[in-house]
């Protein structure tokens, strides 16, 4: 395929089937914000350092700033828009808001989406497994103490 070929994608996009022809080298973080109007998932360090980019593919987090759009095809895509439902927020959403887990909230789409991902594979982690899972995650005004308390509360 040309470098400049376009492809169609098809994939499942919070719950629902999309479809977007994209560059092979188009990047998801790109096509998710600037094709498909999803702006929760920002853009920060770019070099998959930061976390804020951070979507669950499958239900599992990739960082989207780093991960081609072309990998979505034929996956299950999340992004912290299609977290609430029905206009509500979801028990790790309302844990962050009732623990007060974020300040600016640059970070906050992907830390719900990670803890979200914890808690699929693992429950019941200790403090332990929850630093540990969450350490690809930056915050940089919160703290972590706070964000800690947050996902300790849903356990
Ligand atoms: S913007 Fe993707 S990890 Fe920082
Ligand atoms: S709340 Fe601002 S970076 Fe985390």
């Amino acid at each position: 395929m040309d470098a400049t070929e376009r492809m169609m994608l098809s994939f499942t996009l919070n719950g629902r089937p999309v479809e977007v022809d994209v560059e092979p080298s188009d990047l998801l973080l790109d096509v998710l914000r600037n094709r498909l109007g999803l702006k929760g998932t920002k853009r920060s360090c770019d070099v998959e350092v930061c976390g804020a980019c951070t979507v669950l593919m499958n239900g599992l987090p990739v960082s989207s700033c780093t991960t081609l759009a072309a990998d979505a095809d034929g996956q299950t895509v999340l992004t912290i828009e299609g977290v609430a439902q029905g206009g509500e927020l979801d028990r790790v959403q309302r844990a962050f808001v009732e623990h007060a887990g974020m300040q600016c909230g640059f970070c906050t789409p992907g830390m719900v989406l990670a803890t979200t991902a914890l808690l699929n594979v693992n429950p019941k982690p200790d403090n332990a497994e929850i630093r540990h899972f969450l350490r690809g995650n930056i915050c940089r005004c919160t703290g972590y103490i706070k964000i800690l308390e947050a996902v300790k509360s849903l356990v």
